[in-house]
């Protein structure tokens, strides 16, 4: 199979095929989802969040987006691969973004970014396509906004959501992510724009879907959003095998003569 690239992504949008993108922050994983099939996979500043084990994504640095995205580069032949540009990287001087979004493709095997904001970020958006840094809009609920916010809440402004969406695209954007909005918003957009839209929390009148890896796979504990779905409880399986092992160690019925040396 070839490699899903911006091009790719465009074609499924006009054919109407839609597109899988899942989040993956080290090589295991990552190679796991592509040999799955999975379109794009998203190095996530939520990183901080099911990794880290912080409250929000603002702790994450630019390095530890380099770190994790060298090996989430490294697993994966098919997907295309897009990293988080983590806060303030983001959200600092033009020039500084297109600085870190050239260590992207320059320090990993990556091939984009993805930005919050949309009309805001417009310029950023130009002067980082312009400069050969494919770009992924993120509109709607922005995680890295959360204090201005005063926290995680849907984005019902549809005029405003639709600016955003059109002025990331008339930038240069490859595709607009758009995060916990109502389903007719999202249609809206994307009916909008035709660059591909892949919703998080934003119904199926997208281009494609996108969740985060851990909390489909049960991975992460306490409060996990409405729009996500339990796909497998790999974290029971995790508790069960651990428990398992123990056990065994404690009869002392691991390791067996077959596992050890004579
Ligand atoms: O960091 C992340 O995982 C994201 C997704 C929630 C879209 O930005
Ligand atoms: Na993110």
């Amino acid at each position: 199979k070839s490699r899903i690239t911006t091009r790719t992504l465009q074609r499924m949008r006009e054919r109407g095929e839609r597109i899988t993108m899942l989040t993956a922050y080290d090589f295991p994983t990552a190679k796991i989802l592509d040999e799955a099939g999975v379109d794009v996979l998203l190095v996530g500043d939520t990183v901080g969040m099911v990794v880290q084990g912080h409250s929000t994504t603002l702790p994450v640095t630019m390095d530890q987006m380099i770190y994790h995205a060298e090996m989430v580069g490294r697993a994966a032949e098919h997907a295309m691969v897009v990293v988080d540009l983590p806060f303030p990287d983001g959200q600092l001087d033009l020039l500084h973004s297109v600085r870190c979004g050239a260590r992207v493709l320059k320090e990993t095997q990556c091939h984009a970014v993805k930005l919050e904001g949309g009309a805001e970020q417009a310029e950023r958006i130009q002067a980082m396509v312009g400069a050969g840094i494919p770009v992924m809009a993120h509109i709607g609920l922005r995680p890295q906004n959360i204090y201005v916010e005063g926290g995680y809440r849907l984005q019902r402004d549809i005029e405003r959501l639709v600016a955003d969406a059109k002025a990331a695209e008339a930038a240069g954007a490859f595709v607009v992510l758009i995060e916990c909005v109502p389903s007719e918003a999202a249609a809206a957009i994307t009916a909008a724009v035709s660059v591909p839209t892949i919703g998080i929390g934003a119904g199926r009148d997208v281009s494609g879907q996108v969740l985060v890896t851990h909390d489909i796979l049960g991975l992460t504990s306490g409060y996990t959003p409405k729009f996500t779905r339990l796909f497998a409880d790999v974290g029971a399986t995790i508790r069960e095998a651990a428990k398992s092992y123990c056990d065994e160690v404690k009869a002392a019925s691991f390791p067996s003569d077959a596992e050890s040396f004579e």
